[in-house]
């Protein structure tokens, strides 16, 4: 398979196969991780985020070091040139030259691909706007995988924010080259876009919407659930309307499947109750080790240090 030098910038830029073979190659490195890895010595990664990150910024650079290369960046736009007004393509045309790889993250919806066409290093999208988060769908499918073992013939329900939230629609379109039952479950002003809907349905995916969790609780085999993405509401008093309409609770799981796994993209903010962390459901602060493994596979792939 042949990464080497591609950009990413939505799932749909690679195919079930190559997914697959990313995973192939996360196991690999999941079983040498604690060794002493120099595959990307020499290298260096350009970590560009223009939105807060946690997780996905952290895990990159974490990746990027684990295998031996090394890191630069900025993760407060406030202290780049951006705020004495760069345009992002001279921000590119600039760090292109320092770096092998630009890891991306930006609040715009084009802003990674309109990067990725000025850009002669490939860059992946950390995130941009309320569409894309690809790397984010990766390891969300890699922990289904290593988790239940299977994709296919799963009954997966995305839960919460699924008008704004960047990680649902990227990992509804990731499922989509699988054969799953997808169920939503949103309140009525966060459901999912009509046309996103439509063209899942047309890629074959079974959709079904859902109006509460207590619907979906006793069918599902893993919960995917997101906090309300307040920050991309045009209107706050919208907000305020729909913050703690719904919450997966500790009591909500008498009654789930007994080998329901529960996924958060994290941060959560209240609709995940904590005293789920200690159940055998709660898989996502596994999902943020599986993300440190899925990127560095990634990056190895993509600088060509793995074929
Ligand atoms: C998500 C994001 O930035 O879209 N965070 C992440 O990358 N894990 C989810 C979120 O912010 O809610």
């Amino acid at each position: 398979m042949n990464f080497k030098g591609r950009d990413f910038i939505s799932i749909r830029d690679y195919t079930r196969e190559e997914i697959e073979y990313i995973f192939k190659i996360a196991m690999k490195l999941e079983a040498m991780s604690k060794n002493n890895l120099n595959l990307l010595r020499g290298k260096i990664l350009a970590s560009l985020f223009f939105e807060p990150s946690t997780r996905t910024r952290l895990s990159f650079e974490a990746a990027m070091l684990r295998l031996g290369g090394s890191v630069i960046g900025f993760s407060e736009p406030k202290v780049a040139s951006i705020a004495k007004g760069e345009t992002l393509s001279d921000t590119i045309k600039v760090v292109e030259n320092y770096a092998d790889i630009i890891v991306l993250r930006h609040p715009l919806e084009g802003a990674a691909r309109l990067a990725a066409e000025i850009a002669k290093i490939p860059i992946i999208n950390a995130g941009s706007g309320a569409l894309f988060h690809p790397t984010q769908a990766l390891l969300d499918l890699y922990t289904i995988k290593r988790e239940k073992g299977r994709i296919d013939g799963l009954t997966i329900a995305l839960v919460g924010d699924l008008k704004y939230g960047r990680t649902v629609h990227s990992l509804a379109y990731a499922l989509s080259y699988y054969d799953v039952n997808l169920l939503l479950v949103a309140p009525p002003i966060l459901r999912m876009r009509k046309e996103i809907i439509n063209d899942l349905v047309e890629l074959g995916v079974k959709v079904k919407e859902c109006s509460s969790l207590d619907e979906v609780i006793k069918v599902a085999d893993v919960i995917y659930i997101t906090r309300i993405q307040k920050e991309r509401f045009p209107d706050i008093s919208e907000y305020e309307r729909v913050k703690g309409s719904y919450k997966l609770t500790l009591e909500l799981l008498n009654e789930c499947k007994p080998d329901l796994i529960i996924l958060h993209p994290l941060p959560r903010v209240n609709e995940l109750d904590t005293r789920i962390d200690d159940t055998p459901f709660a898989k996502y602060f596994k999902q943020t080790w599986y993300g440190l493994i899925i990127r560095m596979a990634l990056l190895a792939l993509i600088l060509g240090a793995i074929a």
